[in-house]
């Protein structure tokens, strides 16, 4: 497996896949390569975006598979096919199984709109505003059997001001996720992401 050949996973939007492939494009992820988009939505518009991006993607109905297990086996053997080495969750809307994640241990990551472990789950943005916290931000994670729990790689907060609604503290979150998962792609790319534990450590 090579750190540098990417899979990114989306069921929706899909504006960080957009973010991610144009940091590809201008030189931005070091030697990660956007390999394929995994989709569980084939409707979805980031399956689009793939489209007029010429990135490959593998679009499956779960619910066309008799279990999540067999669902996600056909996953896994197109991620080996393609020698993929480095699973990049944006938007994926699905726990992962065993079956993805035992041989994608320490290789499948996450982007999350709170500091983790603060708002895990769906709607991190509104339970925020909801709870009234002056801080909040984004989390790019290891992916672990739990929601939301793995090792933290890497977070940056943004303010929340009295005036935010959930739409314009989410425009400013998502601004700031699309300058940080190309910088934490690039550096596992590079091989410099080391996972010991609960301890994530980036080599300069
Ligand atoms: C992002 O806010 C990300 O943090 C969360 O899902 C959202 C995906 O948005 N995991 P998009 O599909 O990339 O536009």
């Amino acid at each position: 497996m090579q750190n540098s050949r990417i899979a990114v996973f989306a069921s929706g939007q899909g504006s960080n896949f957009a973010a991610l492939v144009a940091a590809q494009q201008a030189g931005k992820l070091g030697a990660g390569r956007i390999e394929l988009l995994v989709s569980d939505k084939p409707e979805a518009p980031v399956a689009q975006r793939a489209e007029e991006a010429g990135v490959p993607a593998l679009l499956l109905r779960p619910k066309d598979f008799a279990s999540r297990e067999l669902y996600e086996a056909e996953i896994v053997a197109e991620l080996q096919r393609r020698e993929i080495g480095l699973v990049v969750l944006a938007g994926y809307m699905r726990l992962i199984s065993p079956v993805l994640l035992e041989p994608y241990t320490g290789r499948i990551i996450n982007i999350h709109p709170s500091l983790l472990p603060a708002f895990p789950g769906k709607d991190a943005i509104g339970q925020a505003l909801e709870y009234g916290v002056k801080l909040t931000g984004v989390t790019v994670h290891f992916v672990d059997g739990g929601m939301d729990t793995g090792p933290v790689i890497a977070q940056r907060s943004v303010a929340v001001e009295a005036v935010d609604t959930a739409e314009t503290l989410a425009a400013r979150i998502h601004h700031v996720e699309y300058g940080l998962y190309p910088e934490v792609v690039a550096a596992f790319a590079a091989g410099k992401v080391e996972l010991d534990g609960r301890q994530v450590r980036i080599r300069d």
